[in-house]
């Protein structure tokens, strides 16, 4: 099992964005289109970090863990899904155990936002509810920290500010390359115009 870390959005990324947007939508029905788009936004701003584990150069599972909120060093785990067939092998707890240990920082603690059932899932990764932020009936937040971080400090907001565009779909289709590309190649382009005009 191997996990590897990307701080910022790279063109061979986009399929596995787009496969754990449709893992989580099958499971909580959050819509593809946001959980795409507030990966690639957050990426493109390096404000997160995405997570692939590989098992014989195989993708398994999938991760998102964005900065901020409380602190810079402070995360929250945004994403997490394990592909169906490599479920209920105790993969996904192991896959968060070796994540909190490479990109936690227990002072600072890391939150999520979960389904109820889910309690027990993270309780035993050393999570624990914290009580005074439902955010709807059947879901809880949970806090993982070594020292009594100062909760109401946190800026829940801060995840949702992110602003997600109407539609990604010719992004994660392939039929566009993701902007930072694109404007690297013109700015590159437009650099070599002036350096042959220049020249000349
Ligand atoms: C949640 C998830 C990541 C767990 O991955 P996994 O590799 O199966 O996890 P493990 O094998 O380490 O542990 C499985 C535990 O999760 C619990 N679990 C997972 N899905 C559950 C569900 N829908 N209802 C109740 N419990 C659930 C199992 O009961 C099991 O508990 P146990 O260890 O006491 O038997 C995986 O089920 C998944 O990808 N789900 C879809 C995406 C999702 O819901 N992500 C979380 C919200 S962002």
């Amino acid at each position: 099992m191997e996990i590897v870390y990307y701080e910022k959005l790279q063109q061979k990324l986009i399929p596995s964005i787009y496969e754990l947007a449709c893992m989580i939508e099958e499971s909580i029905h959050e819509p593809v289109n946001i959980t795409f788009g507030k990966i690639y936004e957050l990426l493109v701003r390096k404000k997160g970090i995405f997570f692939i584990c590989y098992v014989n150069k195989e993708e398994i599972s999938f991760g998102f863990l964005s900065n901020g909120g409380y602190n810079k060093k402070h995360k929250r785990l945004m994403f997490f899904a394990v592909k169906k067939d490599y479920r209920n092998q105790s993969l996904g707890k192991n896959i968060l155990r070796k994540v909190i240990k490479d990109k936690i920082y227990l002072d600072s603690g890391c939150m999520l936002a979960c389904k109820a059932y889910l309690e027990k899932f993270y309780g035993e990764l050393g999570f624990k509810v914290y009580n005074k932020v439902h955010t709807s009936k059947d879901e809880i937040t949970m806090l993982l920290s070594s020292t009594d971080c100062n909760i109401e400090k946190v800026n829940f907001g801060f995840y949702n500010d992110v602003e997600v565009r109407e539609d990604y779909s010719k992004i994660y289709e392939g039929t566009t390359v993701y902007n930072n590309v694109l404007y690297k190649n013109i700015f590159l382009g437009l650099l070599f115009l002036i350096l042959l005009l220049w020249i000349y």
